[in-house]
């Protein structure tokens, strides 16, 4: 049986979007800005962040997997999506970043598109666990190198729907 310890509650995950928000809508003011979530981790993130935000965006989504049901990334990545993006301001929204291996791939296709600009957002940020650098412009929690699941996030495809973000232990 596996105990889930509280991380970061839904009201502080929620101030923090609200804050991110303000910060993208501002930088962006003006802009046509195409908002690019990654499945299916990031569904719950961009959810909340678009409904926070002060200016019009156009929403897509793209997958990425590298993971299985095991706890630490295999460095393969899988990236699948079917976006045209060339001339757009690009942000991509992801939920969290660990190895920086799936990032990496995701930038690297998506930049061969030719976007006018291309950032990231991700909530969480595992710096410990980083094998390459990938720049993310917006970043929600620096969090310990830590297996969490919750608000989008899982195990097994397992707590996806919780609107907090937890740590499981055994
Ligand atoms: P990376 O390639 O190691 O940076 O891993 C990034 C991807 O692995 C994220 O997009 C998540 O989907 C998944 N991931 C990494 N760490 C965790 C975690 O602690 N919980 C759930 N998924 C994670
Ligand atoms: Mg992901």
């Amino acid at each position: 049986m596996d105990t889930l310890h509280t991380l970061i509650t839904e009201e502080e995950i929620q101030s923090r979007i609200r804050s991110l928000a303000e910060e993208i809508s501002k930088d962006y003011e003006g802009k046509d800005l195409h908002m690019v979530g990654v499945l299916k981790g990031a569904f719950m993130f961009l959810a909340d962040l678009v409904r926070a935000m002060r200016i019009p965006t156009t929403i897509y989504f793209m997958q990425a997997s590298s993971y299985g049901n095991r706890q630490s990334s295999s460095g393969e990545v899988m990236v699948r999506h079917d976006l045209v993006l060339a001339d757009k301001h690009v942000l991509v929204v992801e939920d969290i970043l660990d190895t920086g291996l799936t990032m990496n791939k995701i930038m690297d296709d998506l930049s061969l598109q030719t976007p006018s600009s291309l950032k990231l957002c991700a909530l969480l940020d595992k710096t410990e666990g980083r094998k390459v650098q990938v720049p993310a412009q917006y970043v929600g929690f620096h969090i310990p190198n830590k297996f969490v699941i919750g608000y989008g996030m899982d195990y097994a495809e397992q707590y996806r729907d919780l609107p907090y973000i937890a740590y499981l232990e055994p």
